[in-house]
């Protein structure tokens, strides 16, 4: 079968197994298929942070778990549990209409509700840490149901324990989200206040901050379903002080943003200096608006894009002594 629907990439690979799971009681029967087979399995939710780069000889399970809970509430909280297969942005929907304040700066992101605390999915000055309770995944060896709390996933940027010691593990069928009844906005990212204000906003609500989200992204990020990619292809780096100090002598303007490990600096404004922004190679290149997004415009290949991306991070090194590291999974 082909996975051309399955990534948002839209890179044409093969999938030697493929069957969708709606149910635990699904993912446990394929496991123990698999086990038994010694097949090799590849969870697959969204296909919004993979970039294929070759058939896959495995078994590929699209985990389509649905199911949106409100399983406890107090005062001022609520908590949600969230099958892994449910669509990010339908979800976030879902809250705004219920008014569960927490998750509507996350707009628009493409993928799943599974993937989402993976890799801690963050944009516009929220990460999803901040309203995660906890989840339950499928120990992929012992079958066992388990939870994970807040501290077990070890969050960080675009991190989690699930992308390091836990990588190949589990699969994670619900997340449980802690939401808020009564709201607290974060409009502190410079783009979201501005365009309140264009949208002409009087009272601010989590309906307007996911509009004018909404707006930012589309007026910048290429929507998937019309121009293949993974959004951010690589982490912006961090980097330290001193380096900070010393790359602003010969370059001024370079933008940084202190955290506790030193200066992050935005991986676009990089890869823009190093001269590859609006650069196209046949079908692949990237993107004209957000050079952090690589783009396939249609047909182009998994390992053309790995190969750009290689020569990307060459050349970033090259210029400022920074390594870039992908974001993206490759498969
Ligand atoms: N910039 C440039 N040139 C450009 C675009 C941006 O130099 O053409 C520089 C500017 O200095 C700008 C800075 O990059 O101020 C930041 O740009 P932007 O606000 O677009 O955010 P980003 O750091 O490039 C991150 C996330 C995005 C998220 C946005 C908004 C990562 C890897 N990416 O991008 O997440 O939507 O912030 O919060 O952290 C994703 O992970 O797929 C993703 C899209």
């Amino acid at each position: 079968i082909s996975l051309k629907p399955y990534n948002t990439f839209g890179i044409d690979k093969k999938a030697k197994f493929f069957t969708q799971i709606s149910s635990e009681n699904e993912v446990i029967e394929a496991l123990k298929y698999a086990n038994s087979q010694n097949t090799p399995l590849i969870i697959l939710g969204g296909g919004s942070n993979i970039l294929l780069t070759d058939d896959i000889h495995a078994l590929v399970l699209k985990i389509e778990i649905k199911g949106i809970k409100l399983i406890q509430e107090s005062d001022e909280e609520v908590y949600i549990e969230v099958g892994a297969g449910e669509n990010w942005h339908e979800f976030v929907l879902h809250c705004i209409q219920k008014n569960w304040a927490g998750v509507e700066n996350l707009s628009l992101i493409p993928g799943t509700v599974g993937a989402s605390p993976m890799q801690n999915i963050g944009a516009y000055g929220i990460e999803i840490k901040e309203v995660f309770e906890g989840l339950y995944a499928i120990n992929r060896e012992t079958l066992d149901r388990e939870y994970f709390s807040w501290k077990d996933c070890k969050f960080g940027y675009r991190e989690s324990v699930f992308k390091n010691t836990l990588k190949g593990k589990y699969v994670i069928t619900n997340v449980v989200f802690k939401l808020k009844k009564q709201p607290t906005f974060h409009t502190e990212y410079g783009a979201i206040s501005q365009t309140l204000e264009e949208m002409n906003i009087k009272d601010l609500s989590i309906q307007a901050i996911s509009d004018a989200v909404i707006k930012i992204r589309q007026s910048k990020l290429p929507d998937p379903k019309v121009i293949g990619n993974a959004g951010s292809f690589f982490k912006n780096p961090t980097i330290s002080i001193p380096q900070f100090e010393r790359l602003k002598i010969e370059n001024p303007a370079i933008p940084g943003y202190p955290n506790e490990e030193g200066i992050k600096v935005p991986a676009a404004w990089l890869i823009e200096q190093a001269g590859w922004k609006g650069y196209t190679q046949g079908n692949i290149g990237v993107h004209k608006l957000q050079p952090l997004v690589l783009v396939n415009y249609g047909g182009g290949d998994g390992r053309e894009i790995a190969e750009l991306s290689k020569k990307i991070q060459d050349s970033v090194k090259q210029k400022f002594n920074v390594d870039l590291h992908a974001e993206v999974n490759f498969l």
